[in-house]
């Protein structure tokens, strides 16, 4: 089911349509089908091998699903129930709402590519926690949080707060979002002066809790090498638990597409296969100039089993998929799996 929606409605018609299919086609599997219970319990039994202890949490397996596939919370249990280790739900706003005009999301098929201008579309964090609240996770679920696209400059760092204290009780992890090119606002929030206005505050309200949860943060992929050893400095300082690296790329580097076909595109960023030398350099990079101090999640362009174990030797404690999901289907958790299972 999941390939006849990919290759009729994905690659031909809507990749935006078919993710919504996708997404409601997992609701109803789970919940009718007692052979997919039986099916996913029995996957999980032959698990033990790829555990990982990280941020004091105990991992099933290294991979998880990336933000941006489940965006409201509507699926994150029939998503472990497939076999993902954790998966990370959002960019999740304080207020519902529309993201960009559509169409937003395009399929480049020869460049197993997406580009997308979404705008974080979402239906606000009061419904994610309904979900949270109504259908506790069989698993763990980090919430990948940002502001609101029409709040004023003034206000973001109100958004991340009410964001995180809404969300900080239902979910095991919190991924600040500092890196969404296609959202007014949330550009040049990477930046070092925005970054510890942010960080700050959050960071202290993180103090109020009685249980301390690993705060990310998730990042552009498009940084200079400099600009980011400055904010892996400050992370460290601050207190920063990981890095998500990393988000979509502004660069069409890479691309076979046409001029003409990009041009038609208009504006949005690359996520997919020709992502994945720069999340590879970057991963490396942070594992290099931090000594392993910040816990890297490798992401970007993992569309093999090869792929991700290179993710994950090249010093990722954990990786996600996101595109490659889209390309590959369900079958390319297993394989994952099977592959980082072998060695
Ligand atoms: C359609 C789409 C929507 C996305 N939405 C979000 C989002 O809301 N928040 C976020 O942090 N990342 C978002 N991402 C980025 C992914 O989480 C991931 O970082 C990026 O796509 C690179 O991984 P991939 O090549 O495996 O897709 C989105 C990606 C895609 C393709």
């Amino acid at each position: 089911m999941f390939k006849l929606i990919i290759r009729h409605v994905f690659l031909r018609f809507s990749p935006e349509l078919a993710h919504r299919l996708a997404v409601t086609y997992m609701k109803s599997l789970a919940r009718n089908s007692v052979l997919f219970a039986l099916y996913s319990a029995f996957r999980k039994r032959k698990r033990h091998s790829l555990e990982r202890e990280l941020f004091g949490l105990r991992f099933p397996n290294p991979l998880g699903l990336a933000a941006g596939f489940d965006n409201n919370g509507d699926c994150y249990n029939e998503m472990l129930d497939l076999g993902f280790g954790f998966v990370e739900i959002g960019s999740i706003t304080p207020r519902p709402q529309a993201g960009n005009p559509k169409p937003r999301v395009f399929a480049l098929p020869k460049d197993k590519a997406m580009i997308n201008r979404t705008g974080i579309n979402n239906k606000g964090v009061e419904y994610a926690i309904n979900q949270l609240r109504t259908r506790p996770p069989k698993g763990i679920v980090a919430a990948n949080i940002a502001m609101n696209a029409t709040s004023k400059f003034d206000e973001v760092v109100k958004d991340y707060e009410t964001a995180f204290s809404l969300i900080y009780d239902f979910v095991d992890i919190i991924v600040l979002n500092l890196s969404w090119p296609n959202v007014p606002g949330l550009q040049g929030l990477g930046d070092i002066p925005y970054i510890s206005d942010l960080i700050d505050p959050i960071m202290e309200l993180r103090q109020c809790y009685d249980i301390n949860k690993p705060v990310l943060i998730k990042i552009s992929p498009d940084y200079e090498h400099d600009q980011l050893g400055s904010i892996l400095d400050y992370c460290m300082m601050a207190g920063i638990d990981g890095i998500v690296a990393a988000n979509v790329t502004e660069s069409r580097e890479g691309l076979t597409a046409s001029a003409d076909t990009l041009k038609k595109i208009g504006p949005g960023e690359v996520s997919g296969a020709p992502l994945y030398a720069k999340s590879l350099s970057l991963v490396k990079y942070i594992n290099e100039y931090t000594g392993g101090r910040l816990p890297v999640i490798g992401v970007g362009g993992i569309m093999t089993p090869e792929q991700a174990l290179e993710m994950l030797e090249a010093g990722a404690s954990l990786i996600e998929i996101n595109t490659g999901l889209a390309y590959e289907g369900p079958g390319l958790i297993k394989k994952i799996l099977k592959k980082l299972d072998r060695q």
